[in-house]
């Protein structure tokens, strides 16, 4: 496994990687979530990049940026065992040179959900994804399906920009008893998660009623804010049933692939999770 630690470096070391390079953009404090992508890219190309670069521009001014946890050698240490040829480290400088004034917006899909209660974070996010896959140029780029309205984000970036990378999705990497995987999990205290399982209890309590043919969709949404409602440390930021592509929430009947996703903050710990809603095909 080579490190490079500048723009430049890895781009030299990036001429020497056999095709196709698949690659894994992290903020670092990697768990099994993060493992799991680099494990499907190993298994799947030729050579694997990891990126590991804590991305200010996509946190706002009162989030965790600055707390944000990192532990660079046991990230190396997990990138190593599950098989990543090439890791990029690059300084904050060289990712926004002073005086940097070109963002990447993409329109429609992000003023709602988390774009709706973190304003600009997915500017920095488009940002700096395109400035990865500039820097990296993978074939493949893997991208976990916890992160929702992100992976839709990437998509339709790719699909306007005309980026030549293909994007894979995988799934969300949980727990044992159900906790989606995330390098905040650490924050929490160990009653905020205990009670952090309603997440995953009421995504599974409105799923197992969507299967047993529930299509209402508050009715679905209700399911998930009781679960959450009755624990007392949890605060909805909220709970919703959208089109799986448009990300528009959804009224009455639901026909199509939706969306059902949530946030919750406990404390200072804000936490997402979802699920997709699939119909089942006609015939
Ligand atoms: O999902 C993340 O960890 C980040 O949003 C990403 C894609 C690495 C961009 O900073």
């Amino acid at each position: 496994m080579q490190i490079a630690r500048t723009i430049a470096e890895f781009r030299a070391l990036r001429r020497g990687a056999r095709p196709p390079l698949g690659f894994v953009p992290t903020m670092g404090y990697l768990h099994a979530g993060h493992r799991a992508l680099i494990e499907r890219a190993r298994s799947e190309c030729a050579a694997v990049a990891v990126s590991i670069f804590v991305n200010p521009m996509q946190f706002g001014p009162n989030e965790d940026f600055e707390r944000y946890p990192r532990d660079e050698p046991g990230d190396l240490a997990l990138c190593e065992a599950a098989g990543a040829d090439l890791i990029l480290i690059p300084p904050l400088h060289e990712m926004y040179p002073a005086g940097t004034s070109t963002a990447v917006r993409v329109g429609g899909l992000t003023g709602v959900l988390e774009g709706a209660h973190r304003p600009g974070h997915f500017d920095g996010v488009a940002t700096i994804v395109t400035k990865l896959f500039n820097v990296v140029t993978p074939d493949r780029s893997y991208f976990g399906r916890k992160d929702a309205q992100q992976l839709r984000v990437i998509r339709r970036l790719v699909r306007d920009l005309d980026l030549p990378v293909e994007i894979v999705d995988c799934a969300t990497v949980r727990e044992p008893d159900g906790l989606a995987l995330s390098s905040r999990n650490v924050y929490l205290s160990p009653e905020e998660r205990a009670q952090a399982l309603s997440l995953s209890r009421g995504l599974r309590r409105a799923e197992e009623a969507f299967v047993a043919g529930e299509r209402d969709a508050e009715a679905l949404r209700r399911l998930v804010r009781d679960e959450i409602e009755a624990q007392p440390l949890a605060r909805i930021d909220y709970v919703s049933l959208a089109d799986s592509e448009s990300l528009a929430e959804l009224e009455g009947r639901v026909g199509g692939p939706a969306l059902l996703s949530l946030a919750v903050r406990f404390g200072g710990t804000r936490l997402i999770d979802n699920v997709v809603l699939e119909p089942p095909a006609a015939g």
